[in-house]
């Protein structure tokens, strides 16, 4: 059976998922402030059994199995084989028994129902062929009056951290194809009467979208180079034109340099802090 996702199933098992999987590390130090707001919005307890969506490399997971311990799982679940091998890896290194990890897409895995108190998701959840959908699988596996709790982005304008990368670099590739509003994508969350109307959709209640502003990064000058030029639009279009690389460097290297200070380069991101009830 095909949710539909063929193409991101695909796109987070080569490049995207191999390049996410390399860069963990990185990719945490990021993003891990904005999963922890999300993680407070749903705020887990001893005991509960909670799933991940999108759970990626994996670090959401470990915290949420630390979170409800003892007594309590953390369920990781993403399509992404390479970066669920880094989370099966972190989870056996840190031992850190309450959490498991599933190889399945959220759009269409057969839950068994009401075997969650709770869902979270850290970006994981703006890549569904048919978002209604997945939201409504999810809640089956939710027990009635289940929680739950994810961070999206907010529009590419109120987010440099996000689009300042590909701006340095915009005018040294060829023009990419123009935004789909709504389409499968970082920015699919973006409007957030589409997010309540999908999950209105989907049978969630209670639901509260509340804006987050946080200045983030990835550490030093170079460590974010290194991301910028790798994850994203700019990493999709430098594996597509190789050739580019080394001018691109150059002018995502000045205007990465303009955000730099003693924490390292940290720049503006802005998120929505989704909640709702089953
Ligand atoms: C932007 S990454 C975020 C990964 C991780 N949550 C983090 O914050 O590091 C998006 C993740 O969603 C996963 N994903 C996309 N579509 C999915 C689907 N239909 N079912 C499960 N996971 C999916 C991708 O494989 C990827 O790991």
């Amino acid at each position: 059976m095909s949710g539909g996702n063929d193409d991101q199933i695909a796109y987070w098992n080569a490049g995207a998922g191999e390049t996410w999987a390399a860069l963990q590390a990185r990719m945490d130090a990021q993003l891990e402030p904005l999963g922890l707001a999300a993680q407070t919005a749903l705020a887990p307890q001893a005991g509960e059994r909670v799933l991940d969506v999108g759970c990626g490399s994996g670090q959401t997971t470990l915290a949420l199995a630390r979170a409800v311990a003892p007594g309590g799982t953390a369920t990781g679940l993403d399509i992404s084989r390479p970066m669920l091998e880094v989370a099966k890896a972190r989870a056996a290194a840190e031992g850190v028994a309450g959490a498991s990890f599933i190889e399945a897409d959220a759009q269409i895995h057969p839950f068994a129902p009401g075997s969650f108190d709770a869902a979270f998701s850290r970006f994981g959840v703006m890549f569904f062929a048919d978002p209604a959908a997945a939201f409504a699988n999810i809640r089956k596996g939710l027990k009635p009056g289940g929680r739950l709790a994810f961070v999206c982005w907010r529009a590419p304008d109120h987010n440099p951290f996000m689009t300042l990368p590909m701006a340095a670099a915009a005018d040294l590739l060829p023009p990419g194809p123009p935004p789909t509003p709504g389409a499968p994508g970082p920015f699919a969350f973006a409007d957030p009467e589409r997010v309540r109307s999908i999950l209105t959709d989907a049978g969630f209640q209670d639901i509260a979208i509340a804006p987050h502003d946080e200045k983030i990064g990835s550490g030093d000058l170079d460590q974010t180079l290194e991301v910028s030029l790798k994850v994203g639009p700019l990493g999709a279009m430098l594996r597509e034109n190789p050739d580019k690389r080394g001018a691109v460097i150059g002018a995502v290297r000045k205007a990465l340099a303009e955000h730099e200070g003693p924490d390292g380069v940290k720049i503006a991101s802005a998120t929505w802090i989704v909640t709702a009830r089953a």
